[in-house]
């Protein structure tokens, strides 16, 4: 028991690197507005998924983050995270469909005109190649109804969605 300070501390953070070098953020040339990185805490979460339009208001977070793990391998969802198979997934609501920059979609994706929402996302993810024919989204879909609303809520929850702003108490 007397050691002198241990120094078994070593940095487990590269447990979170899954491979890909992050050739992302050097050049932007900034083309979307700077908007300060923003990290919810876990009550902001809470309050922003109770603000959510039903059924996504009462979503399992938890549910969601282990339905994600199906999606891990291709995106990821942190502010200004790298391309990998899919596109960074960061701000997508209120997205045109294949419109982030420098990523390289589909015809079909970079064609298509709508903008992503949960309804869109809910079709999207039940069943991708009906959904867009043509995309290059090779995900055989989530096909539990449960599923898809806690992934989409956790999704809102992580990619910077912001709730619409509450009526104006009329007084
Ligand atoms: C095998 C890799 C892979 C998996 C797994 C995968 N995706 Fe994708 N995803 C892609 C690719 C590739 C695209 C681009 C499709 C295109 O351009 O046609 C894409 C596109 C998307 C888009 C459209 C993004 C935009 O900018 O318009 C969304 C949203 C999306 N994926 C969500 C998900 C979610 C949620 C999951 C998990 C439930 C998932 N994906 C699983 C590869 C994947």
């Amino acid at each position: 028991m007397n050691r002198f300070a241990p120094l078994a501390v070593a940095p487990i953070l590269m447990l979170a690197a899954c491979g890909n070098g992050g050739a992302d953020t050097s050049s932007a040339p900034a083309a979307a507005p700077a908007k300060p990185a923003r990290v919810l805490s876990d009550a902001e979460k809470a309050t922003l998924l109770a603000s959510l339009p039903a059924p996504y208001n009462e979503g399992d977070l938890e549910n969601g983050r282990r339905a994600f793990a199906r999606c891990r391998s291709c995106h990821t969802i942190g502010e200004g995270g790298p391309d990998m198979a899919g596109p960074n997934l960061y701000g997508v609501f209120g997205r045109k469909a294949g419109e982030r920059p420098r990523y390289s979609y589909s015809n079909a994706m970079r064609t298509a005109d709508f903008t992503w929402d949960a309804e869109k996302l809910d079709h999207w993810l039940q069943n991708p190649r009906t959904f867009l024919p043509g995309n290059k989204m090779t995900f055989p879909g989530l096909p539990d109804d449960k599923d898809r609303r806690d992934v989409i809520a956790f999704l809102k929850v992580e990619t910077g969605y912001q709730a619409e702003p509450a009526p104006a108490p009329a007084s």
